[in-house]
């Protein structure tokens, strides 16, 4: 057997300068899903018939083993599907047809309908919903008799129908090709339509769950389609043991790996090939891209994690920001408004409130006092800043880059840190204190 996937239409509806099947639905590009199914059934060849936005989509997917064909000019489903003539001609057996558009679909489903129908003929999935405006029509006749007729071509009666096919087809090529050649485009919209291969002798395998059979046209349909996904990951993650409050709220990319006992509450975003390990617990808004959690971590409200690594027994939130390269060791507390950039954090390490660090190094237990920061940043480059471990670091101090503080220092609160610490060293930079005695009501007396 081998795969088709359409995706060469224009995708008008989406109003969008995306091709419409590198729209992401659940965080991953729709033609994405139908090449998985593709691929997980595994067949001889993966042809995918691009046309708008044909250069972009191939690029999406360059380093797939797809075979491309251009479909020159949208001219309807049997003309893509013609755009792929010369290689068809090359292959024997079946083909699947499937479209880029319908990223809903579970591929149990495909490999049901593939071994129960017999493909010497066109055969195809139809399905019953309660609304099928918009979709072709499967009209069954007496005496086996069975059309497909498309929405715009059809009567009164025949909109009435409401089994509907879902584009999904599977044929012996041979015969394909000599239906396909007889197609016309005598319809409505003038296009050369792909359901009129289906005649009486073909099949129509009817399906059970009309909801994988979205087809996504505009963003309403991209949104529902979308949240069908999410939904079906979450439980997934369920059934592995990850505990998830509200599995609607939920939002796990297609890459991330959880482990059991992770807990998590709703609208949470897990991104690209994220990881979180066992024990671990993501409150309320937490966002993670690409960054690896270890376990028994607590991450409270509306934190950000970005290509970070958090090491196990962490605490972080509510409202830190991890952004890329930076690295808790473990057992670190990263508190309210703390925003990381790579800087790595040694073991045990805290910094509790309201502080930035940035291109920095810091040692084993050291204790980052509120609103401290790394002037990292002198208008022009970069520069690090290395703390060693035990060191005490006040409150408000600034430490302006490069500069080398050594271990078990003590830096007093307020201090702006311009040169290099010695271990064991207190260092203390302070306009002294002058208290003028009566002035305070002096100045209430001048200005009244
Ligand atoms: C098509 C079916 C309809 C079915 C519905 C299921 C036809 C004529 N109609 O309608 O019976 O109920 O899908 O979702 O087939 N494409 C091309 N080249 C073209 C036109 C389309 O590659 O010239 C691709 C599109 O990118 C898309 C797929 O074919 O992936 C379906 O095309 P679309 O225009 O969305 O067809 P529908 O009107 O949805
Ligand atoms: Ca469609």
């Amino acid at each position: 057997m081998n795969v088709l996937i359409l995706a060469a239409g224009k995708g008008t509806r989406m109003k969008s300068g995306l091709p419409k099947v590198l729209h992401p639905a659940a965080d991953k590009p729709m033609l994405g899903y139908s090449i998985d199914t593709a691929r997980g059934l595994k067949p001889g060849k993966i042809i995918v018939v691009i046309g708008s936005g044909a250069e972009e989509v191939r690029n999406a997917f360059a380093d797939e083993d797809i075979i491309f064909c251009l479909q020159k000019e949208q001219l309807g489903t049997a003309d893509a599907v013609l755009a792929a003539k010369e290689e068809l001609e090359k292959s024997s057996g079946s083909l699947l047809i499937l479209s880029g558009d319908m990223p809903c679909v579970q591929i149990d489903t495909v490999k049901a309908f593939i071994s129960s129908v017999d493909a010497s003929r066109p055969a195809f999935i139809s399905v019953k919903t309660e609304n099928p405006a918009g979709y072709g029509r499967v009209i069954r006749g007496e005496g086996g008799q069975l059309k497909i007729v498309e929405e715009k071509d059809a009567t009164a009666g025949e909109k009435a129908v409401n089994e509907i096919n879902t584009g999904i087809y599977l044929c012996e090529i041979k015969e394909l090709l000599q239906r396909l050649a007889s197609i016309s485009n005598n319809n409505a919209q003038r296009e050369y339509y792909l359901t009129d291969i289906v005649a009486s002798g073909c099949t129509a395998w009817c399906a059970d769950d009309e909801k994988e059979f979205m087809g996504v046209n505009d963003r309403l349909q991209l949104s529902a389609a979308s949240k069908f996904i999410w939904l079906k990951r979450a439980q997934r993650w369920m059934k592995e043991g990850v505990g998830i409050i509200e599995p609607e709220s939920v939002y796990i990319s297609a890459d991330a790996v959880l482990e059991n006992d992770v807990v998590i509450y709703p609208n949470v975003f897990i991104q690209g090939k994220s990881v979180v390990k066992s024990g671990s617990t993501l409150y309320h808004g937490v966002r993670l891209v690409d960054s690896y959690i270890d376990s028994g971590c607590i991450i409270k409200e509306n934190t950000l994690i970005e290509e970070s690594r958090v090491g196990a027994g962490c605490k972080l939130g509510p409202m830190a920001h991890l952004r890329p390269e930076s690295v808790l060791e473990g057992d670190n507390a990263i508190g309210n408004f703390v925003e990381l950039k790579k800087a790595v954090i040694g073991k045990g390490s805290k910094a509790n409130h309201l502080t930035y660090i940035g291109d920095a190094f810091v040692g084993e237990k050291t204790n980052i006092g509120c609103g401290t920061i790394t002037s990292n940043y002198d208008g022009f480059k970069k520069h690090i800043t290395n703390i060693g471990a035990n060191v005490s670091v006040g409150s408000d101090t600034q430490f302006v880059a490069p500069v080398n503080v050594g271990d078990g220092v003590i830096i007093a609160a307020g201090t702006t840190v311009t040169k290099d610490v010695p271990a064991n060293a207190l260092a203390i930079s302070r306009t002294p204190q002058k208290n003028i005695e009566g002035m305070a009501e002096h100045i209430r007396k001048s200005k009244s």
